[in-house]
């Protein structure tokens, strides 16, 4: 596995940066994909990533075909013929996010065969929310050898009520509401960006869903779906993640196509530290002196709150501010683990359960750290651009389940910084 070494720089990181489509749109997107009994998919503004090349396998294992052009990041698919019930654990254990695949198969066939998604650093992420509102629609379920196995000949319209909005839970459902018989309402739904985007495909291929985006949708079921077009919405992890970036080596840096809404949270954050933010037409501008900035307070929480999925990048920020920054992580409950890993570059910080005080401001030393996760992996790198000297990031296979060319976007802002093939058996 390659290694990423970032030198670190006093240059504030300069000019316009391009936003791909989102990974967690994406991979929904193409579960949805298999409920077209019809014609064909078409998605464009795919990124390319490890875990896109994953769901595509999950539904290449379903008889379905799916090709993928990357050039112009575009995947077809067509699941117009008879498809399979099973998706294994070769596939579904490499990406926990597979698991959204089991509604719309059971909706499709009225049998699915599903691995249980294992364990993961940040938490231990149970499914019961998917289980339980399947049960509701009418699904018998059964959990046995690693395998969850779900039959409903129709599924049945059910008022579901979620403890949590849980986004995997929400997309799942959703989508297996579609074709079931009568209306679905799902309440304490899931509101993300991501949601949204997954309803307005559905709805391009001929599905009934309202009131994504709100805590109540509604879903009509209707006798089958058609494969449609759609342009994948733009990735806000990733345009944060940049936002960030500029903010904190003092830069100044255009986010080309950001759209302000999907990061009012973190927006509002930055602006509270005393960054500067601006709307332009091209996307949302990011200008800070890293000097003036002060600390915050910020608790992570579903959409609309602060995205769990900023949380390290922003811990990061934290740091290269003088003061005492509090960050609590409500989401998931082990999902710090990137702030030990920054101990190493002099990042001062106490945890205690869910809550991690940073205390800011001290000089950054570059030092041999390790990808605990997707968004650690961003955060170290982004620590590294204004760290002392040399900081060297491995374990780049989270990295690259989420962001395309990252090393390569941040060297054109100026960014001293470059990717080099390694064994992780180095670091
Ligand atoms: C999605 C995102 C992930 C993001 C997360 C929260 C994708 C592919 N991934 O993950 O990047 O960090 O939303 O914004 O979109 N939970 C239960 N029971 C369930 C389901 C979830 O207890 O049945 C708990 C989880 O353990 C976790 C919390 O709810 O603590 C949030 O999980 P969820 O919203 O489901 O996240 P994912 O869909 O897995």
């Amino acid at each position: 596995m390659d290694q990423i070494i970032v030198t670190g720089s006093k240059n504030p990181l300069q000019g316009k940066v391009a936003i791909e489509g989102a990974k967690n749109a994406v991979l929904p997107l193409l579960a949805a994909t298999i409920l077209a009994s019809e014609g064909t998919s078409t998605l464009t503004n795919v990124p390319i990533l490890s875990d896109v090349f994953t769901m595509n396998n999950v539904v290449r294992g379903l008889d379905i075909d799916v090709t993928f052009d990357e050039e112009e990041k575009q995947v077809i698919i067509d699941a117009s013929g008879q498809i399979g019930s099973q998706a294994p654990y070769k596939y579904v254990n490499q990406m926990r996010a597979s698991i959204v695949v089991l509604g719309p198969i059971l909706a499709r066939n009225g049998y699915a065969k599903v691995s249980m998604p294992g364990g993961c650093t940040i938490g231990s992420r149970p499914i019961d929310l998917h289980l339980q509102g399947l049960e509701a629609m009418g699904a018998r379920i059964t959990q046995r050898s690693g395998y969850i196995e779900a039959h409903a000949e129709k599924l049945k319209g059910a008022h579901i009520f979620m403890d949590f909005p849980s986004v995997g839970a929400t997309q799942n459902l959703m989508m297996a509401a579609c074709l079931a018989e009568g209306k679905t309402v799902i309440e304490n739904a899931a509101r993300e960006p991501e949601i949204v985007d997954l309803a307005i495909f559905l709805n391009k291929m001929g599905a009934k869903v309202r009131g994504a985006g709100t805590e109540t949708i509604t879903i009509q079921g209707v006798e089958h779906l058609k494969g449609a077009v759609h342009q994948v919405v733009q990735d806000r992890i990733e345009a944060g993640t940049f936002m960030v970036a500029a903010a904190m080596t003092g830069g100044d840096v255009l986010i080309q196509d950001a759209i302000w809404e999907h990061n009012r949270p973190l927006l509002s954050k930055l602006q509270e530290m005393g960054v500067e933010v601006l709307e332009e037409d091209e996307g949302i501008r990011i200008r800070s002196t890293v000097t003036d900035l002060k600390p915050v307070s910020v608790t992570t929480l579903p959409h609309p709150g602060f995205p769990t999925d900023m949380q390290a990048q922003f811990t990061a920020l934290m740091s290269v501010v003088k003061g005492q920054s509090t960050m609590v992580e409500t989401v998931f409950e082990n999902r710090f683990q990137h702030l030990e890993e920054m101990r190493r570059m002099n990042v001062h910080s106490e945890i205690l359960r869910d809550t991690a005080i940073i205390h800011g401001g001290q000089a950054l030393e570059g030092a041999q750290v390790m990808s605990t996760d997707l968004r650690a992996s961003a955060a170290l790198i982004l620590a590294g651009l204004v760290a002392e000297g040399q900081t060297i990031v491995g374990k780049l296979s989270h990295l690259d389940r989420g962001y395309y060319k990252f090393h390569e976007k941040l060297a054109q802002l100026g960014a001293r910084i470059e990717r080099i093939k390694g064994e992780d058996s180095d670091v």
